[in-house]
This record gives C-alpha cells, sequence and structure tokens, in this order.
C-alpha cells in the first residue's frame, strides 16, 4: 500500500492526494458511518485493518502528515471523558490534513439545553465533514446519523458500541498473532458495562477467532448462555478464569467500571481481583507470549497486575498507538464514500 505525501495546489481539497491505498480488486466501504462492526462484513473490516496498515508507514514518516483530507472538517463531539479515543482521532484527523475541531458537551451550548439532533445540525451547518461522537446514552450516535448529512462516527456510546476500539484490538492481535483464524480470545471481566466487549465479539468472531467471556455472573450480559443471545455471534462463557486461561491465545482485560455500576454488583473489589486479575501467575497459563490487551484506561492490581500491564506481553501501549492509524483509516475511507 502506497500513501503518497505529495500535493499540489491545483489538487482539489481532500481528493488525489493519496494513492489510492485500496487495491482495484478489492471491496470497497460504502460507510457512510461507521456506528458499530455489527454491520460490517469481514471484508470490510479486513479493508480497515489494511488501509491501517498504510496509515502506520505515514505515522512513521520523519514528517508525519499528508494532505489526503485537506478541506475536509473533522468534528470532535464528546459529551463523556475520553483521553485515547478523544486525543487519537484529533491526532488522525490532523495528520490527514483535516480542519479538527473538538466540542465537549461541557462549554458548549448543550449546557444551555440545546438538543443532540439540535447540536448535529448546527455542527453540519457550519461544515463538519464528519462527526466523531462520544455519548453516554446508547444509540445517540445513531439518532444523529439519522439527522445529519455528515457522516457520524462512534466513540463509544453508553454500553453499546466502540467500533473504532474493536477495530484497534483486531488490529493489534492481528499484527501480533499474524492471524485471527482459530484462535481464542478472553476477554475478561466487566462485560456487562463493556461496549468494548460488545464490538470485540464481533469484530473479532467476524475474523475467526473463538471469543470466551470471563467474569462474575453479575457482570454478564442477563441471560448471557455459550450460544447466540443479544442479537450476538456465539460465544463461550466461563467464570472460572484459572480455567479458562489454560492455552488461551490472547487476553483482554476490561476496565472495572465503577462509574457504570449500581451498588452490590461485586462483593469487593479485592475478592474481585483474587479471581479475576490478570497477573503473571495467570498469565504464564496461556499460550506462550500470549498478548494481553486492555482498552485503557487501566485500574492497575484490581483486574490488572502492575507487572503484567507494563510486562513484555503487554500490548496496551501499541494499542495506544494503533488507535491513530486505525482512525486515520476510518476518517479516510469515509470521507471518500460518496465521492
Ligand atoms: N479506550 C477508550 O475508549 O479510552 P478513552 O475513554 O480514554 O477514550
Amino acid at each position: 500500500m502506497v500513501i503518497e505525501s505529495k500535493a499540489t495546489e491545483s489538487t482539489p481539497p481532500g481528493h488525489g492526494e493519496l494513492k489510492t491505498p485500496i487495491p482495484e480488486n478489492q471491496t470497497t466501504w460504502a460507510g457512510p458511518h461507521l456506528l458499530d462492526i455489527d454491520v460490517l462484513t469481514r471484508d470490510e473490516i479486513l479493508l480497515i485493518l489494511d488501509t491501517t496498515a498504510g496509515m502506520e508507514e505515514v505515522l512513521h514518516r520523519r514528517v508525519a502528515r499528508t494532505p489526503a483530507l485537506r478541506g475536509v472538517t473533522v468534528v470532535n463531539l464528546f459529551y463523556e471523558a475520553s483521553t485515547r479515543t478523544r486525543a487519537s482521532f484529533e491526532l488522525a484527523g490532523k495528520v490527514l490534513g483535516a480542519d479538527v475541531i473538538n466540542v465537549a458537551g461541557s462549554g458548549s451550548s448543550v449546557e444551555k439545553g440545546e438538543s443532540l439532533v439540535d447540536t448535529v445540525q448546527t455542527l453540519k451547518a457550519i461544515g463538519a465533514d464528519v462527526i466523531v461522537m462520544r455519548h453516554p446514552s446508547s444509540g445517540a450516535p445513531y439518532l444523529a446519523a439519522r439527522e445529519t448529512s455528515a457522516h457520524v462516527i462512534n466513540a463509544g456510546d453508553g454500553w453499546h458500541a466502540h467500533p473504532t476500539q474493536a477495530l484497534l484490538d483486531a488490529y493489534t492481535l492481528r499484527k501480533t498473532m499474524g492471524t485471527l483464524e482459530g484462535k481464542r480470545v478472553l476477554i475478561v471481566g466487566d462485560v456487562q458495562h463493556s461496549r468494548v466487549a460488545r464490538s470485540n465479539i464481533w469484530a473479532l468472531t467476524t475474523l475467526g477467532a473463538t471469543v470466551t467471556l470471563v467474569g462474575p455472573g453479575t457482570l454478564m450480559p442477563r441471560g448471557l448462555e455459550p450460544s447466540q443471545v443479544h442479537g450476538l455471534p456465539a460465544v463461550e462463557v466461563d467464570d472460572d478464569l484459572d480455567r479458562a486461561i489454560v492455552g488461551a491465545d490472547a487476553v483482554m482485560a476490561l476496565r472495572i467500571q465503577k462509574e457504570r455500576m449500581r451498588s452490590a454488583m461485586l462483593p469487593s473489589l479485592r475478592e474481585y481481583a483474587s479471581r479475576y486479575q490478570i497477573d503473571s501467575t495467570r498469565l504464564a497459563k496461556a499460550a506462550e507470549g500470549a498478548p494481553l490487551l486492555h482498552p485503557g484506561p487501566m485500574n492497575q492490581g484490581i483486574e490488572v497486575a502492575a507487572d503484567v500491564a507494563h510486562g513484555l506481553q503487554s500490548e496496551v501501549e501499541r494499542q495506544v498507538q494503533h488507535g491513530v492509524a486505525v482512525r486515520m483509516a476510518a476518517l479516510y475511507l469515509l470521507a471518500r464514500t460518496g465521492e
């Protein structure tokens, strides 16, 4: 994949400065939004991952800039806290030459009672081509997508979905293990409140992995059985981490989301840690060199021990780095749809 950084003044904004990173015979992605993984085919996911590899190459250049999205306006609309997702979307847009505007719920007219629909229509009116949106309510980006002609990217909605996180996780795992086909990936912890888990179940199973969810029953979605429920693909479920981790090809620890929990979902964090913390003893039972992932932010000492969080098998820092390239790919591919 070749991404050409050369631009000319005569090139129309946002067009033509990239040599296409999409091989002629490969699938295309119609977009027009990225709301979750469940609407993406395997080929579309692979297209995004392959495009990500090209974006990584851009990021490794001495001057990591290309004008591929010059003339495109990206608005980051975040109604909920974020470090990684917001910063990486901002950097992704800037590396691609887009104009990037950050709007937070607090400090905007949302505080004066402006509705979500009015907000996205206002942002479109001032020129937003892509709206990257995080919202505490599941489904909010779907409403936004219905009400604006801008492309909408879901940057995390409630407990529902976090598609670019799942894509960067899949990219990280594919890079580490070569393929996801036939691999067994453990997702450990607070699945109930995890939009990351839901989107990852779609992405990983679509790419051929088997997913085992591990955690206490109180932190599993209600009624989850080792079969297809809640519209999710089939997964395995185990409440015994010491059993499930044996031979696992990869391990993903989830954050205990104290802010989303009602009382009594866990007897105590100490007991949770004793049964479900990924520590060096447990990680040693997985396949040799099995990568450890965590979407962040991490509660070190609770769902993951500090030494393995920063140990040789940890992919946590690389996940964050890959987040920029994945978001570049998503912005680039979406902004091209409808051309
Ligand atoms: N993984 C993730 O979404 O992190 P942030 O909340 O910091 O964006």
